[in-house]
């Protein structure tokens, strides 16, 4: 089965009405040259989802959230609940960022019961997985990975079929250093078997490559046959590099 490309930018704690108002116009602009044969998302700050949802209405530019609740609702100050991203129209969440793992000691369990979340109110979660630069030189980068995605098909079961994944190198993020396209695959070919160990429709799954992913980079990575596309930071932020990756991943398909 060949997976339709998808393309998410992370924008993360970025934008301001009148920078997300230029940038999302532009893409929407560029939107058509790019090509339709990619999937195109941005995951936006949660306070401007209403204002990306209008922007965006009808076009092929689906929107996103950097992160969900586990609860449903609550006593729970300062969270967002997965009912309230689908009422401003979120078609995704990444879940698992290496960064709220990080500054926000997100564990393994909780990540899955957010990915679960998301998905009992029909968005889909981003989960991201990434082994840190100590891990990787202490060899661990497949029992790191391996670890953080099996919490999150033990707690979500079947329903794993319907996930994105984003494999996302924790010393690739916002530091300009790209894995190797043969590392990216390597790992995405053990997350590939992971999948399809736990679910009959894991070909459904697609698994995106994060880390300083670029306008110059993109069409090597998208070329490896178990990347589905990007889960892109700081270059998501500049209309033509988004739009040139999109491109990139369009032409992958084609
Ligand atoms: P980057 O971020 O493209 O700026 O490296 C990717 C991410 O953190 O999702």
């Amino acid at each position: 089965m060949t997976r339709k490309k998808l393309i998410a930018g992370n924008w993360k704690m970025n934008g301001s009405l009148e920078a997300n108002g230029a940038l999302v116009r532009a893409l929407l602009a560029g939107l058509p040259a790019a090509g339709a044969a990619a999937d195109a998302a941005v995951c936006v700050p949660a306070p401007y989802l209403a204002q990306v949802q209008q922007l965006a209405k009808g076009t092929a530019l689906a929107i996103g959230a950097q992160d969900v609740s586990a609860q449903a609702s609550g006593a729970f100050t300062g969270e967002v609940s997965a009912a309230m991203l689908r009422d401003f129209g979120a078609r995704y969440a990444i879940v698992g960022h290496s960064e709220r793992r990080q500054y926000h000691g997100e564990t393994d369990a909780q990540v899955a019961d957010k990915a679960k979340a998301a998905l009992a109110a029909g968005i889909t979660p981003i989960v991201c997985v990434g082994e840190t630069l100590a891990e990787r030189e202490a060899g661990q980068t497949e029992a790191v990975v391996k670890r953080q995605l099996a919490a999150v098909i033990h707690v979500n079961g079947h329903c794993i079929s319907e996930i994105v994944v984003a494999y996302e190198p924790v010393w690739a993020i916002g530091t300009g250093k790209t894995a190797t396209p043969e590392q990216a695959q390597q790992v995405h070919a053990v997350l590939r078997a992971q999948l399809h160990a736990a679910s009959t429709h894991d070909d459904r799954v697609r698994i995106l490559y994060g880390g300083s992913m670029n306008a110059a980079n993109a069409a090597t990575l998208l070329a490896q046959p178990d990347i589905d596309g990007g889960l892109i930071g700081g270059a998501s932020l500049k209309a033509a590099d988004f739009l040139q990756i999109i491109a990139a991943a369009s032409a992958a398909a084609a």
